[in-house]
Order: structure tokens, then C-alpha cells, then sequence
């Protein structure tokens, strides 16, 4: 993957890091969902990387569809307003639905996405995120799977964007300042 050079400050969490969290996820998810009929729901686009690798991980059968929402647009700020870009191609009444993100910041917009589900009448929804930033919270959400707490800083990579750029790192990373100005 691409490295980006100059344009990362610090690298929070390292392709390895990640690599081994994920897989420990996908084994507690193997046992968690062993007699259930999982649908893993990705949130574009940042949780691509995180779908591919944490459904590769898992071994039980299990299904896939996506949703894109968005509340960031091209900046760094959450704005609240969450947008359906494309909704599921599944009907998840009765189904166990397992929403997969890369990072949960303010909250705001697995707060709504959750609601949003819940009222579709699934069986079951859990959370799994790899990243979480406590110190951002707006809205408490509970997610029963998360990878790394991190702090209150904005990075890129693992899906991860500033202005659509970045997703494709290995790693977690900060941006230099340079990049934003
Ligand atoms: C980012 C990230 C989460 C969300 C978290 O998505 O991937 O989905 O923001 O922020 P929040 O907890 O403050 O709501 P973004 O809206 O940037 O879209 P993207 O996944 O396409 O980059
Ligand atoms: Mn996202
Ligand atoms: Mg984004």
C-alpha cells in the first residue's frame, strides 16, 4: 500500500497492530455468532478495509451487504447530518445484523444508523468498530466490538480519509500539518 510519505505525522497503530486486533475480533465473532445466521453490514466507505479483512478472518458462513452514509463530506468536522447515499440490498427483518465501521468519532452517525436498523425489525444489531475515539463523543453508543481506543485526533489510513484521500494506508496514521493547509 501506498506509504504517503511526508504527508503522515505519527503512526498511531501499525499494519501488524491492526492485523492482530482484527483477527482476535473475528474470533470472538466466530464464537458470538457460531448458531446465528450473521449479516455483516459495512458502512462506505471507510469500513471497506476493515469488511475485507475482519469477514476474511471470520470462518462461519455469513453474509455481506453495505450501506453509504455520510456526515463528514470532504472536511474533518462531523456535521450530524447524516445522508443515505445507498441503502441495503437486504431485507434484515429477523435478521442478526452485525454493522462493521472503521471509527466511531462524535457518534452521531452510528446513533442514527442504529436507530435507523432497529426499526426495520431485526432480530439482533451489534456494532463492531476498529477504532474509537472516547474523548469525541457526542452520543453514547454501545458497541460491542471495538479494536482500539484511540485519542481525540484526526487520522487517516485502513479506510480511513481526510478529503477521499489516505483510505488505501496499511497503517493508522496522523497528517502533518502541511497537508491541511
Ligand atoms: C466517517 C467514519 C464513520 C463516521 C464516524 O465516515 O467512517 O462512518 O465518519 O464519525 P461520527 O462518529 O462523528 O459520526 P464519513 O462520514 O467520513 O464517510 P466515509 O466513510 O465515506 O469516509
Ligand atoms: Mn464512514
Ligand atoms: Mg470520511
Amino acid at each position: 500500500a501506498a506509504t504517503a510519505g511526508t504527508d503522515l505525522e505519527h503512526v498511531l497503530l501499525t499494519r501488524e497492530q491492526v492485523a492482530t486486533r482484527v483477527a482476535e475480533l473475528a474470533a470472538q465473532l466466530d464464537r458470538d455468532y457460531a448458531d446465528k445466521d450473521v449479516l455483516l453490514v459495512g458502512v462506505l466507505k471507510g469500513a471497506v478495509m476493515v469488511m475485507a479483512d475482519l469477514s476474511r478472518a471470520m470462518s462461519i458462513p455469513l453474509s455481506m451487504d453495505f450501506m453509504a452514509v455520510s456526515s463528514y463530506g470532504s472536511g474533518t468536522k462531523s456535521s450530524g447530518v447524516v445522508r443515505i447515499l445507498k441503502d441495503l440490498d437486504t431485507d434484515i427483518s429477523g435478521r442478526h445484523v452485525l454493522v462493521v465501521e472503521d471509527i466511531i468519532d462524535s457518534g452521531l452517525t452510528l446513533s442514527w444508523l442504529l436507530a435507523n436498523l432497529s426499526s426495520r425489525g431485526p432480530a439482533s444489531v451489534q456494532v463492531c468498530a476498529l477504532l474509537r475515539k472516547p474523548d469525541a463523543a457526542k452520543v453514547e453508543v454501545d458497541v460491542a466490538y471495538v479494536g482500539y481506543d484511540i485519542p481525540n485526533e484526526f487520522v487517516v489510513g485502513y479506510g480511513l480519509d481526510f478529503a477521499d484521500k489516505y483510505r488505501n494506508l496499511d497503517c493508522v496514521a496522523t497528517l502533518a500539518p502541511h497537508v491541511y493547509s
